[in-house]
Parts: C-alpha cells; sequence; structure tokens
C-alpha cells in the first residue's frame, strides 16, 4: 500500500516540478508512509532522491541535494517527474527499498504500487543478462525490465513488460531518452489521471492533484496509460486507444482522502479485495503449495516438527485466530490452543520448548498481546508474530513474523486488517499441511486455488451487498439488542459480526456457539429480537438450521448469512444475505463482510462517527 504521483509538462509560470511531487506525495501521507522518494528529468540528467522517514526526511535530503552538488534535483527546471511514498510491506524500510527504482544504465525510473509475483524468476532472467539490482523489492524488476526491452519507444517497452508482470499493481515510469513523457499500467490497483493545459498528472489517489485539477480521468484494469504536456492517451494492453472521459471531482481534500468514500472505514471494506490480493498472492503463485520463506519469516522446521500451537490475540485480531485454529487443526493435524492475550499473561500458562506461539496483532504494539508472546518466549516456547506493521514491537519480540500486508488502517474498528490475518492464518495451515504431509498434494493444490479465488469471490460480495444488507438495516437499525450465532468456523464470523455492531454502533450484542443457545440466551428472545445466524454451506449446516429453527419458535426474526444457491435457508430466515459458494473452511472471509456493513449501516443510521467510535482507540497500547 504506497502512493503513486507523476508529472508532465511545460507549462509557463509552472516554479518546480519537484514541488508539485512533494505537494502530491503530503497530500498521500494521510496513509502513513515509512519511506518516500522522487526523481526527475531536467538538463538532460535524471536523478532519484529517496529517504527513509516522512516527508521531511525526504525534503531534507533535497536541501541538501541542491546545496551538495546533485544535479537534476537542484533548482533547475524539470518537465517530468514521479514521486512514491512507500508503506512497506516487502523488503524492510531502507533508502535503497525506497521508489523510485532505476535500472542499471540509470536511464527508466519507475514507481510502483501493489506486487510483482513472479518478479524472482524476472530477477533471475535480467541478472543473467547484466542488470544489477541494488533493492529487495519486487518493484525494481520492472525498472530493469523495461530498460532491456527499451529500442527508443518508451510506450511499447512498457507493453511489452506489461505482458510479462504478473500480480496485482501500478507504475508509472519515465525515461531519460524521451524526457516529455510519462507512461502508466495499471493491473488492479488505481491509478488517475489529472489533466491540465499544457501539464499532465497522474496518481495512484486523486488527492495528490487535487490541488492543481480537478479534471480526472480513470485508467481501467488492464490499461495503460501514456502522457505528454499537450495531452494523455489510455490504451488497451494491445496497444488500442481507448476513448475515456473526463469527470471533475467536487470531493474536499478530506472526502478525496477517503477516496470518495463517507468514511475511512467504508472505504477499507472496499478495499478488502485488494489488500487479500496484497496478502496471498506471490505466496501462492507455485500453485500447488505455499511460500511463507520471506524476509523475517520462522525457520520452517518450527512449522514442521511443532507439538503445539497456542494463539494469543485480542479483540478481532482473536476472532482470526479462532478462524486460523480450524484450519491449522483441519489441514496440519496440529493442536491449537487459544487464548486472549489478556487472561494469558496472568494465568501461569505451561508453554515451553517445542512449542509454537502466535502472537496475532495488526498493531503490532498491542500491550496485553505483547506481554502474553514475551512470556512464552521467556519460558522457552517460539513466537511467531503475525502483524500488519512492519517494525511494530511484536517484530522484535519474537523469532519470525509473518506480515498481514493489508496497507495501513485508518477507522479504529478493523476491517481490511481482519480479512488478511484470516487469509494469512490460512496460508500458514496450508504451509504447515504441507511440510508435515497431513494432505494429499491433489486437495493441497485445491485449497490454494480456492484461496487464490478469494479476492475474486471478495470483489462479488463488495458488489451486491449494499442491495443486501441496506434493507435489513433499515428494517431492524433501532433495535437494542442483537444476538449472534454460528457453528464451527461460522462462530468466528458471529462473534467478529457482534463486535463490530456493538463497537461502532453501541448497540448491545452477544454472538454465541450455536448449539449452546439452549444452554442460557435463548432466554433473551422475543418477537423483536434480531437473531443473525451463519448458515452457509458446511457439515455442519444442518445442526445450525435446527438452531435457526429454534430462534424462530420464540418468534424472533432470523437474519441469515447462506451460500447463494440454498434455498432451504432463505424460507427459514427473516432476512437472507447470499455468498458465493467457496471452500466452506475459507467461507468467513465472505461471510464477515455483510456483518462489517450492517453494523456499518446501522451506526450510520444513527449518526455515529463510525472512524471514531466512542471509548476505543486504534492501538491500545496499555493494559
Ligand atoms: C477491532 O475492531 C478493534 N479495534 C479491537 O478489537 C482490536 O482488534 C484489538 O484491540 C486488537 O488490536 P491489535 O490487532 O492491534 O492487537
Amino acid at each position: 500500500m504506497c502512493g503513486i504521483v507523476g508529472y508532465v509538462g511545460r507549462r509557463e509560470g509552472r516554479s518546480s516540478v519537484q514541488e508539485v511531487l512533494l505537494a502530491g506525495l503530503a497530500k498521500l501521507e494521510y496513509r502513513g508512509y515509512d519511506s518516500a522518494g522522487i526523481s526527475v528529468i531536467a538538463d538532460e540528467r535524471i536523478e532519484a532522491v529517496r529517504a527513509v522517514g516522512n516527508l521531511s526526511a525526504l525534503r531534507a535530503k533535497l536541501d541538501g541535494a541542491s546545496t551538495g552538488g546533485a544535479v537534476a534535483l537542484a533548482e533547475r527546471p524539470a518537465t517530468t517527474g514521479i514521486g512514491h511514498t512507500r508503506w512497506a510491506t516487502h523488503g524492510r524500510v531502507s533508502e535503497e527499498n525506497a521508489h523510485p527504482h532505476y535500472d542499471t544504465g540509470n536511464r527508466v525510473h519507475v514507481v510502483v504500487n501493489g506486487i510483482v509475483e513472479n518478479y524472482m524468476a524476472l530477477k533471475d532472467r535480467l541478472t543473467a543478462h547484466g542488470s544489477v539490482f541494488t533493492s529487495e523489492t519486487d518493484a525494481e524488476v520492472i525498472a530493469h525490465l523495461i530498460a532491456e526491452l527499451y529500442a527508443g519507444d518508451l510506450v511499447e517497452a512498457v507493453r511489452s513488460a506489461y505482458a510479462q508482470l504478473e500480480g496485482h499493481y501500478a507504475f508509472v515510469a519515465m525515461s531519460l531518452d524521451e524526457p516529455d513523457l510519462l507512461v502508466g499500467a495499471r493491473k488492479e490497483c488505481p491509478l488517475i489521471v489529472g489533466r491540465g493545459e499544457g501539464e499532465q498528472f497522474v496518481a495512484s489517489a486523486v488527492p495528490a492533484f487535487l490541488a492543481e485539477t480537478r479534471r480526472v480521468q480513470y485508467v481501467e484494469n488492464g490499461e495503460l496509460v501514456v502522457l505528454r504536456p499537450e495531452g494523455v492517451t489510455i490504451m488497451t494492453a494491445a496497444g488500442e486507444a481507448v476513448e475515456r472521459p473526463e469527470h471533475t471531482v467536487d470531493w474536499d481534500q478530506e472526502t478525496a482522502e477517503k477516496g470518495g468514500y463517507e468514511t475511512f472505514m467504508l472505504k477499507e471494506i472496499h478495499e478488502q479485495a485488494d489488500a487479500v490480493a496484497d496478502a496471498i498472492s506471490d505466496r501462492t503463485a507455485r500453485g500447488d503449495g505455499v511460500n511463507l520463506a520471506e524476509e523475517g519469516a520462522l525457520d520452517e522446521a518450527v512449522l514442521k516438527d511443532v507439538r503445539r500451537i497456542v494463539i494469543v490475540a485480542c479483540g478481532t485480531s482473536y476472532h482470526a485466530g479462532l478462524i486460523g485454529r480450524y484450519a491449522i487443526e483441519e489441514w496440519a493435524r496440529v493442536p491449537v490452543e487459544m487464548d486472549i492475550a489478556s487472561e494469558y499473561r496472568y494465568r501461569n500458562a505451561v508453554i515451553g520448548p517445542g512449542d509454537l506461539v502466535l502472537g496475532i496483532t495488526q498493531s503490532g504494539e498491542t500491550a496485553d498481546t505483547l506481554a502474553a508472546m514475551r512470556l512464552a518466549r521467556e519460558r522457552g516456547a517460539r513466537v511467531l508474530a503475525v502483524t500488519n506493521v512492519m517494525g511494530s514491537q511484536a517484530t522484535r519480540d519474537s523469532d519470525g513474523v509473518l506480515f498481514t500486508r493489508a496497507g495501513l488502517e485508518i477507522g479504529v474498528a478493523a476491517t481490511k486488517t481482519f480479512l488478511c490475518q484470516v487469509a494469512v492464518m490460512y496460508l500458514l495451515a496450508l504451509r504447515m499441511a504441507e511440510l508435515r504431509g497431513t494432505l494429499p498434494p491433489a486437495r493441497l493444490t485445491e485449497l490454494v486455488s480456492e484461496v487464490k479465488r478469494l479476492p475474486h469471490c471478495i470483489d462479488e460480495v463488495l458488489a451486491g451487498v449494499d442491495e443486501q444488507v441496506k434493507p435489513i438495516a433499515d428494517a431492524y437499525w433501532q433495535s437494542d439488542f442483537f444476538l449472534y450465532i454460528g457453528r464451527h468456523v461460522g462462530l468466528p464470523v458471529a462473534l467478529e459480526g457482534a463486535l463490530k455492531l456493538k463497537e461502532i454502533s453501541y448497540i448491545a450484542t452477544d454472538a454465541y456457539a450455536a448449539g449452546e443457545m439452549k444452554h442460557g440466551p435463548i432466554a433473551l428472545l422475543d418477537d423483536s429480537t434480531p437473531v443473525v445466524c451463519v448458515a452457509t454451506d458446511s457439515p455442519v449446516l444442518e445442526k445450525v438450521v435446527s438452531n435457526m429453527q429454534e430462534v424462530r419458535a420464540r418468534g424472533a426474526r432470523v437474519i441469515a448469512l447462506a451460500t447463494a444457491g440454498n434455498e432451504q435457508i432463505a424460507r427459514q430466515a427473516d432476512a437472507v444475505i447470499t455468498l458465493p459458494a467457496i471452500d466452506w473452511m475459507l467461507q468467513p472471509m465472505l461471510a464477515v463482510i455483510p456483518l462489517q456493513v450492517l453494523a456499518y449501516e446501522i451506526a450510520r443510521r444513527r449518526s455515529l462517527n463510525v472512524d471514531q467510535p466512542r471509548n476505543l482507540a486504534k492501538t491500545v497500547t496499555v493494559e
């Protein structure tokens, strides 16, 4: 999750391209970045300056460059430039890993968002042909590839490179050989053009150029874009020009930062397909298994030989752990215990060598989770951190790290970080199964291909979610209590749905294992109680259906989550939300999305601040 900005122009009175780029990057910095850089072409020179830290570090370095002899970035009138702010997902935070990246001959510079899945194979080939790589990133491969393919036409070189690049990404390239030209390409990750007179802008998000122009053109998935001072051409990957209407955005800066969504939470809900794609794509690229051997990873011998796993986490991360437990036990046949971190640290746990503790924490800074991880480590267990934040405390208090790659999450209520945690737990379970030989190879391949379908299925859920959920929110937003029930992996979905609703709407909720209903909670039901039943297809579906009947018999209202095509559920519910079919173990990643949206829609109907709910903090660094 990074930010891209690009400029090309020869407009009378335009003072400094560097300033345009820096101002653009500043507007993307709200997403939280750890390194930044710009490249410009000026006076027949091309030059990059990059710095670790926020933009002020880059500014300080640029000031040094202008007095310290760097040529292009000194106060000469550049015409073309690209800039990037990085929020590290692959490769640590360092100047070498910051963008722009450039080829060995220092003629082609690129800024990249997203992930190039086949970068290892490309890197090997390019290295054999003489390219010298200077970073640990997947992104650098694009600069070398374009340079290798360049034969006097940057557009053609980018087009040929694009055909060889797998993954989901967006990039913008420029070359010293064609100084008045930027070429961008989009595969999934966004790229937007800002139209000017005698100058053009391109960025990963509108805020980057909103101060300069409100005229935008959207580059669609699978397209290339060619920007010259006098105009812009959008084309297909085959090189055919595409007519694309211009829009005028009337957003204020705050709306623009939210990508046009009314809140960060809604934006983050809608980023979930991309975020999950980031989390899984290169790790599942081989198809017949999972690759988790990356920087900072845990020694795989531990995963192979582990005797027992204990998962410690809080809140939403705990729910992700619960789903992970089902997957690890089912596929890798390792016993898994779950513990709420704040309880674990005070119960004199029996833990030691041979055990593996997973600390799941999106922020990597939750005090209770960190304390539980430290305690386990002191007693001889190995500790694996599952976190979203590079450099966080959890990464330092562990023997290995698995990053969830969700990008920065601003809304206090966790949404996309949860989906990425769950995705990563599936990958871990599959890798362990592979190492331990607990799944037949054909089944492993089948499950990997199901995991690879997840981003597409998430998109499908998001496309129809408003239509399915809004009427339910309209009907029940004034209720003062909701019960959520589920079984097996449906139970963590129920728990997470209930947590989302109470967090942002302040409605009392309870979530229960459906089979436990008759042991107490059923007493709560009357004819006005909405009961959310996770009734997606699974080996325990018939049991869930019996529990739904118990609910209906008390006159309560059933809101069911069902797999598309299962008419039986719709007949027994007051409202039904249907979800695409996928392997039942993976279903939680789809089922939780309508529950996030239900919580969101109810909170909005109650006029509440969903991004900053009362009494809650995004990172809980105190006990
Ligand atoms: C989730 O919506 C909450 N914000 C909260 O439960 C959160 O998951 C919990 O505080 C744990 O945070 P962590 O993942 O950063 O450790």
